[in-house]
Protein backbone atom coordinates (compact mmCIF):
# COMPACT_ATOMS: atom_id res chain seq x y z
CA UNK A 1 0.00 0.00 0.00
CA UNK A 2 1.84 3.19 -0.84
CA UNK A 3 0.43 5.66 1.90
CA UNK A 4 2.21 9.11 1.69
CA UNK A 5 3.45 10.11 4.74
CA UNK A 6 3.25 13.87 6.15
CA UNK A 7 6.23 13.87 8.84
CA UNK A 8 9.23 12.10 9.06
CA UNK A 9 11.32 12.17 12.52
CA UNK A 10 15.11 11.36 11.15
CA UNK A 11 17.53 11.66 13.72
CA UNK A 12 17.04 14.38 14.84
CA UNK A 13 15.62 16.35 11.96
CA UNK A 14 11.85 17.14 11.61
CA UNK A 15 11.13 16.56 7.89
CA UNK A 16 7.81 17.46 6.53
CA UNK A 17 5.27 17.35 3.03
CA UNK A 18 5.14 21.03 2.13
CA UNK A 19 1.66 20.12 1.37
CA UNK A 20 1.06 23.93 -0.77
CA UNK A 21 3.33 22.05 -3.23
CA UNK A 22 1.17 19.30 -4.02
CA UNK A 23 0.19 17.72 -5.85
CA UNK A 24 2.12 19.06 -8.65
CA UNK A 25 5.34 19.15 -6.51
CA UNK A 26 6.29 16.58 -4.03
CA UNK A 27 9.04 18.48 -1.77
CA UNK A 28 9.85 17.50 1.91
CA UNK A 29 11.56 20.25 3.38
CA UNK A 30 13.29 20.41 7.01
CA UNK A 31 12.26 22.42 9.88
CA UNK A 32 15.08 23.37 11.65
CA UNK A 33 13.04 25.45 14.75
CA UNK A 34 9.93 26.32 16.56
CA UNK A 35 9.25 30.05 14.42
CA UNK A 36 9.61 27.88 11.20
CA UNK A 37 7.66 25.52 12.51
CA UNK A 38 4.79 27.82 13.30
CA UNK A 39 5.29 29.37 9.62
CA UNK A 40 4.73 25.97 8.16
CA UNK A 41 1.46 25.74 10.60
CA UNK A 42 0.12 29.22 9.57
CA UNK A 43 0.95 28.60 6.20
CA UNK A 44 -0.78 25.41 5.75
CA UNK A 45 2.78 23.64 4.84
CA UNK A 46 1.23 21.25 7.42
CA UNK A 47 -2.26 20.40 8.09
CA UNK A 48 -4.97 18.50 9.33
CA UNK A 49 -5.26 18.05 13.04
CA UNK A 50 -3.55 15.16 14.16
CA UNK A 51 -0.41 16.44 11.79
CA UNK A 52 -0.56 19.61 13.05
CA UNK A 53 -0.51 18.32 16.93
CA UNK A 54 2.59 16.09 15.89
CA UNK A 55 4.75 18.33 14.17
CA UNK A 56 3.76 21.29 16.82
CA UNK A 57 5.53 18.91 19.60
CA UNK A 58 8.50 18.04 17.74
CA UNK A 59 9.09 21.89 17.06
CA UNK A 60 8.38 22.39 20.75
CA UNK A 61 11.25 19.29 21.61
CA UNK A 62 13.41 20.92 18.95
CA UNK A 63 13.50 24.46 20.34
CA UNK A 64 13.72 23.45 24.13
CA UNK A 65 16.96 21.52 22.96
CA UNK A 66 18.52 25.47 22.66
CA UNK A 67 16.93 26.70 25.76
CA UNK A 68 20.75 28.23 28.29
CA UNK A 69 19.94 27.17 31.73
CA UNK A 70 20.62 24.69 34.10
CA UNK A 71 17.66 25.54 36.16
CA UNK A 72 14.02 23.15 35.89
CA UNK A 73 12.33 26.56 37.22
CA UNK A 74 13.31 28.47 34.43
CA UNK A 75 13.66 25.72 31.77
CA UNK A 76 9.56 24.94 32.23
CA UNK A 77 8.95 28.92 32.06
CA UNK A 78 10.51 29.09 28.44
CA UNK A 79 8.43 25.98 27.80
CA UNK A 80 5.08 27.20 28.93
CA UNK A 81 5.97 30.20 26.59
CA UNK A 82 7.16 28.75 23.44
CA UNK A 83 4.03 25.84 24.13
CA UNK A 84 1.68 29.11 23.80
CA UNK A 85 3.42 31.07 20.82
CA UNK A 86 3.02 27.87 18.66
CA UNK A 87 -0.94 26.85 20.71
CA UNK A 88 -2.07 29.94 19.22
CA UNK A 89 -0.92 29.27 15.37
CA UNK A 90 -4.39 27.60 14.52
CA UNK A 91 -7.40 27.90 17.05
CA UNK A 92 -9.81 25.22 16.41
CA UNK A 93 -7.53 21.90 15.59
CA UNK A 94 -7.98 20.92 19.50
CA UNK A 95 -4.94 18.41 18.74
CA UNK A 96 -2.21 20.95 18.94
CA UNK A 97 -3.15 21.84 22.57
CA UNK A 98 -3.37 18.92 23.58
CA UNK A 99 -0.07 17.83 22.30
CA UNK A 100 1.71 20.37 23.84
CA UNK A 101 0.10 19.83 26.82
CA UNK A 102 1.59 16.49 26.77
CA UNK A 103 4.34 17.73 26.34
CA UNK A 104 4.56 20.36 29.05
CA UNK A 105 3.43 17.44 31.26
CA UNK A 106 5.96 15.42 30.56
CA UNK A 107 8.71 17.80 31.30
CA UNK A 108 7.32 18.82 34.69
CA UNK A 109 8.34 16.06 36.72
CA UNK A 110 11.39 15.80 35.59
CA UNK A 111 14.35 17.01 38.05
CA UNK A 112 17.38 17.82 35.29
CA UNK A 113 17.21 19.89 32.52
CA UNK A 114 19.06 17.42 30.44
CA UNK A 115 16.90 14.61 31.27
CA UNK A 116 13.90 16.99 30.42
CA UNK A 117 14.75 17.76 26.96
CA UNK A 118 15.44 13.79 25.79
CA UNK A 119 12.16 13.31 27.52
CA UNK A 120 10.18 16.17 25.41
CA UNK A 121 11.94 14.71 22.01
CA UNK A 122 11.05 10.70 23.10
CA UNK A 123 7.34 11.98 24.22
CA UNK A 124 6.95 13.96 20.97
CA UNK A 125 7.90 10.44 19.00
CA UNK A 126 5.47 9.05 21.11
CA UNK A 127 2.85 11.59 20.22
CA UNK A 128 3.56 10.77 16.44
CA UNK A 129 3.89 6.54 16.67
CA UNK A 130 0.12 6.57 18.71
CA UNK A 131 -1.58 8.65 16.40
CA UNK A 132 -0.62 6.21 13.29
CA UNK A 133 -1.56 3.26 15.36
CA UNK A 134 -5.15 5.22 16.76
CA UNK A 135 -5.47 5.69 12.48
CA UNK A 136 -5.23 2.02 11.75
CA UNK A 137 -7.82 1.29 14.35
CA UNK A 138 -9.87 3.82 12.93
CA UNK A 139 -9.80 2.85 9.77
CA UNK A 140 -10.72 -0.94 10.76
CA UNK A 141 -13.89 0.36 12.88
CA UNK A 142 -14.99 2.32 9.83
CA UNK A 143 -14.21 -0.62 7.42
CA UNK A 144 -16.97 -2.56 9.48
CA UNK A 145 -19.24 0.48 9.37
CA UNK A 146 -19.00 0.62 5.62
CA UNK A 147 -18.58 -2.83 5.01
CA UNK A 148 -21.90 -2.92 2.48
CA UNK A 149 -21.22 0.13 1.26
CA UNK A 150 -19.01 1.49 -1.79
CA UNK A 151 -19.99 4.71 -2.69
CA UNK A 152 -18.70 7.51 -0.37
CA UNK A 153 -18.39 10.90 -0.17
CA UNK A 154 -15.77 12.98 1.75
CA UNK A 155 -14.61 16.24 2.19
CA UNK A 156 -11.35 18.31 2.88
CA UNK A 157 -8.22 16.04 3.26
CA UNK A 158 -8.20 13.89 6.65
CA UNK A 159 -5.83 11.28 5.08
CA UNK A 160 -2.62 10.25 5.71
CA UNK A 161 -1.04 13.18 5.17
CA UNK A 162 -3.30 15.27 7.73
CA UNK A 163 -2.04 12.64 10.47
CA UNK A 164 0.92 10.27 10.97
CA UNK A 165 -0.11 7.53 8.52
CA UNK A 166 -3.48 6.20 7.18
CA UNK A 167 -5.39 9.47 8.00
CA UNK A 168 -9.04 9.20 10.08
CA UNK A 169 -12.05 9.96 7.35
CA UNK A 170 -10.09 7.84 4.49
CA UNK A 171 -8.15 5.24 6.77
CA UNK A 172 -10.95 2.56 5.47
CA UNK A 173 -10.22 3.39 1.87
CA UNK A 174 -6.33 2.85 2.46
CA UNK A 175 -7.20 -0.11 4.18
CA UNK A 176 -9.68 -1.46 2.08
CA UNK A 177 -7.70 -1.33 -0.99
CA UNK A 178 -5.09 -3.32 0.53
CA UNK A 179 -8.03 -6.11 1.20
CA UNK A 180 -9.63 -5.87 -2.13
CA UNK A 181 -12.68 -4.35 -1.13
CA UNK A 182 -13.33 -1.48 -3.92
CA UNK A 183 -14.52 2.03 -2.44
CA UNK A 184 -16.00 4.70 -4.95
CA UNK A 185 -15.13 7.95 -3.35
CA UNK A 186 -16.08 11.23 -4.14
CA UNK A 187 -14.14 14.16 -3.24
CA UNK A 188 -15.78 17.82 -2.77
CA UNK A 189 -12.56 19.88 -4.15
CA UNK A 190 -13.26 22.13 -0.79
CA UNK A 191 -13.15 25.81 -1.33
CA UNK A 192 -11.49 27.97 -0.83
CA UNK A 193 -7.75 26.20 -0.43
CA UNK A 194 -9.23 23.03 -2.42
CA UNK A 195 -7.50 20.60 0.51
CA UNK A 196 -10.03 18.05 -1.47
CA UNK A 197 -8.72 18.45 -5.56
CA UNK A 198 -4.94 19.24 -4.34
CA UNK A 199 -4.61 17.06 -1.63
CA UNK A 200 -7.41 14.08 -1.08
CA UNK A 201 -7.69 13.29 -4.71
CA UNK A 202 -3.91 13.27 -4.70
CA UNK A 203 -3.28 10.79 -1.88
CA UNK A 204 -6.03 8.45 -2.93
CA UNK A 205 -4.47 8.06 -6.43
CA UNK A 206 -1.21 7.13 -4.57
CA UNK A 207 -2.63 4.52 -3.25
CA UNK A 208 -5.13 3.25 -6.11
CA UNK A 209 -8.18 4.16 -4.92
CA UNK A 210 -10.98 4.84 -7.17
CA UNK A 211 -11.77 8.74 -6.63
CA UNK A 212 -13.92 11.39 -8.39
CA UNK A 213 -13.64 14.77 -8.00
CA UNK A 214 -16.63 17.25 -7.55
CA UNK A 215 -17.17 20.89 -6.81
CA UNK A 216 -18.19 21.66 -3.26
CA UNK A 217 -21.95 22.83 -4.64
CA UNK A 218 -22.11 19.39 -6.46
CA UNK A 219 -22.45 17.63 -4.03
CA UNK A 220 -26.53 17.52 -3.17
CA UNK A 221 -26.62 16.53 -7.25
CA UNK A 222 -24.06 13.79 -6.81
CA UNK A 223 -25.43 12.27 -3.81
CA UNK A 224 -28.42 11.74 -6.18
CA UNK A 225 -27.26 11.30 -8.96
CA UNK A 226 -24.39 8.67 -8.43
CA UNK A 227 -26.17 7.20 -5.31
CA UNK A 228 -23.80 7.78 -2.62
CA UNK A 229 -24.21 5.74 0.38
CA UNK A 230 -22.66 7.29 2.97
CA UNK A 231 -20.33 10.10 4.04
CA UNK A 232 -17.51 10.23 5.89
CA UNK A 233 -15.36 13.33 7.43
CA UNK A 234 -12.80 14.52 10.04
CA UNK A 235 -12.61 16.56 12.89
CA UNK A 236 -10.46 19.69 14.48
CA UNK A 237 -12.61 19.46 17.69
CA UNK A 238 -15.29 17.64 19.08
CA UNK A 239 -17.51 19.07 21.69
CA UNK A 240 -18.29 16.74 25.08
CA UNK A 241 -22.19 16.78 23.29
CA UNK A 242 -20.93 15.75 20.41
CA UNK A 243 -20.89 18.83 17.91
CA UNK A 244 -18.03 18.45 15.63
CA UNK A 245 -16.13 21.24 14.24
CA UNK A 246 -14.42 19.99 10.49
CA UNK A 247 -13.66 22.07 7.11
CA UNK A 248 -15.94 24.66 6.26
CA UNK A 249 -18.55 22.81 4.07
CA UNK A 250 -19.02 19.98 6.56
CA UNK A 251 -22.26 20.97 7.27
CA UNK A 252 -23.66 21.06 4.72
CA UNK A 253 -22.52 17.00 3.91
CA UNK A 254 -24.17 16.28 7.07
CA UNK A 255 -27.64 18.37 6.20
CA UNK A 256 -27.26 16.43 2.90
CA UNK A 257 -26.71 13.06 4.64
CA UNK A 258 -30.01 13.90 6.82
CA UNK A 259 -32.12 14.65 3.83
CA UNK A 260 -30.95 11.96 1.76
CA UNK A 261 -31.25 9.54 4.81
CA UNK A 262 -27.43 8.27 4.52
CA UNK A 263 -25.15 7.72 7.53
CA UNK A 264 -23.04 10.78 8.21
CA UNK A 265 -19.78 9.68 10.17
CA UNK A 266 -17.48 11.65 11.74
CA UNK A 267 -13.90 9.67 12.08
CA UNK A 268 -11.73 10.96 14.63
CA UNK A 269 -8.61 10.22 17.15
CA UNK A 270 -9.39 10.55 21.37
CA UNK A 271 -7.06 13.47 20.97
CA UNK A 272 -9.72 15.51 18.97
CA UNK A 273 -12.50 15.68 21.43
CA UNK A 274 -12.41 18.80 24.22
CA UNK A 275 -14.46 17.80 27.26
CA UNK A 276 -13.73 21.07 28.81
CA UNK A 277 -16.59 22.71 26.42
CA UNK A 278 -20.47 21.57 26.29
CA UNK A 279 -21.32 22.35 22.74
CA UNK A 280 -19.79 23.52 19.63
CA UNK A 281 -20.70 26.77 20.25
CA UNK A 282 -17.78 26.98 22.47
CA UNK A 283 -15.36 25.84 19.24
CA UNK A 284 -13.39 28.52 18.11
CA UNK A 285 -12.98 29.27 14.16
CA UNK A 286 -10.61 29.92 12.63
CA UNK A 287 -11.49 33.20 9.78
CA UNK A 288 -8.31 32.93 7.76
CA UNK A 289 -6.84 35.49 5.15
CA UNK A 290 -9.56 36.66 2.72
CA UNK A 291 -6.88 36.69 -0.22
CA UNK A 292 -7.60 32.90 -0.15
CA UNK A 293 -10.90 33.66 -1.77
CA UNK A 294 -10.62 36.75 -3.67
CA UNK A 295 -7.68 34.66 -5.32
CA UNK A 296 -6.64 31.57 -7.39
CA UNK A 297 -3.27 30.77 -8.14
CA UNK A 298 -2.03 34.61 -7.58
CA UNK A 299 -4.80 35.97 -9.94
CA UNK A 300 -7.75 38.27 -8.52
CA UNK A 301 -11.31 36.65 -9.69
CA UNK A 302 -13.35 38.96 -7.87
CA UNK A 303 -13.94 42.96 -8.58
CA UNK A 304 -11.38 45.04 -5.97
CA UNK A 305 -12.74 45.94 -2.49
CA UNK A 306 -15.15 42.73 -2.83
CA UNK A 307 -16.33 42.25 1.18
CA UNK A 308 -15.18 38.73 2.34
CA UNK A 309 -15.68 36.28 4.97
CA UNK A 310 -13.53 33.36 5.40
CA UNK A 311 -14.18 31.16 8.15
CA UNK A 312 -12.29 27.81 7.89
CA UNK A 313 -14.59 25.55 9.73
CA UNK A 314 -18.04 24.55 10.59
CA UNK A 315 -19.38 23.39 13.59
CA UNK A 316 -22.13 20.31 13.11
CA UNK A 317 -24.62 19.95 15.79
CA UNK A 318 -24.35 16.18 16.97
CA UNK A 319 -27.97 15.26 16.05
CA UNK A 320 -26.64 15.04 12.23
CA UNK A 321 -23.87 12.53 13.15
CA UNK A 322 -24.84 9.10 12.94
CA UNK A 323 -21.87 7.54 14.62
CA UNK A 324 -17.99 9.11 15.88
CA UNK A 325 -15.32 6.23 14.36
CA UNK A 326 -12.47 6.71 17.25
CA UNK A 327 -9.70 4.28 17.89
CA UNK A 328 -11.13 3.19 21.09
CA UNK A 329 -14.76 2.23 18.88
CA UNK A 330 -17.35 3.65 17.65
CA UNK A 331 -19.21 5.92 19.68
CA UNK A 332 -23.44 6.42 19.13
CA UNK A 333 -25.73 8.50 19.98
CA UNK A 334 -26.31 9.45 23.07
CA UNK A 335 -23.24 11.44 22.66
CA UNK A 336 -23.09 13.52 25.91
CA UNK A 337 -23.43 9.69 27.70
CA UNK A 338 -21.61 8.05 25.44
CA UNK A 339 -18.17 10.41 24.57
CA UNK A 340 -18.25 10.53 28.53
CA UNK A 341 -17.80 7.08 29.29
CA UNK A 342 -16.01 5.86 25.86
CA UNK A 343 -13.33 8.63 25.70
CA UNK A 344 -13.10 9.46 29.89
CA UNK A 345 -13.23 5.63 30.74
CA UNK A 346 -10.05 5.44 27.91
CA UNK A 347 -7.88 8.81 29.22
CA UNK A 348 -7.90 7.10 32.87
CA UNK A 349 -6.86 4.15 31.98
O1 LIG B 1 -7.47 23.65 7.36
P1 LIG B 1 -7.04 22.20 7.38
O2 LIG B 1 -6.65 21.69 6.04
O3 LIG B 1 -6.03 21.93 8.46
O4 LIG B 1 -8.38 21.43 7.80
C1 LIG B 1 -8.31 20.04 7.97
C2 LIG B 1 -9.60 19.41 8.30
O5 LIG B 1 -10.62 20.06 8.43
C3 LIG B 1 -9.57 17.92 8.54
O6 LIG B 1 -10.77 17.33 8.16
C4 LIG B 1 -9.36 17.66 10.04
O7 LIG B 1 -8.28 18.41 10.54
C5 LIG B 1 -9.12 16.21 10.31
S1 LIG B 1 -7.59 15.63 9.67
C6 LIG B 1 -7.49 13.98 10.08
Amino acid sequence: MNVPLSIKWEGKRLIILDQQKLPHEIIYITLENMKEVHDAIITLKVRGAPAIGITAAYGLAIEAQSYQTNSMIDFLEYLKRDAAYLGESRPTAVNLVWALDRLLKAASPIDSVSDAKQILIEEAIIIHKEDEESCKSIGEFALSLLEDKTKVMTICNAGSIATAKYGTALAPFHLGKERGKEFEVFACETRPVFQGARLTAWELQQSGVDVTLITDSMAAHTIGAKGIEAIIVGADRIAKNGDTANKIGTLNLAILASVFGIPFYVAAPSSTFDLSINNGEEIPIEERKVEEIININGKAITPSNTKVFNPAFDVTPAKYITAIITEIGIIYPNYLENISTQIVDSIEK
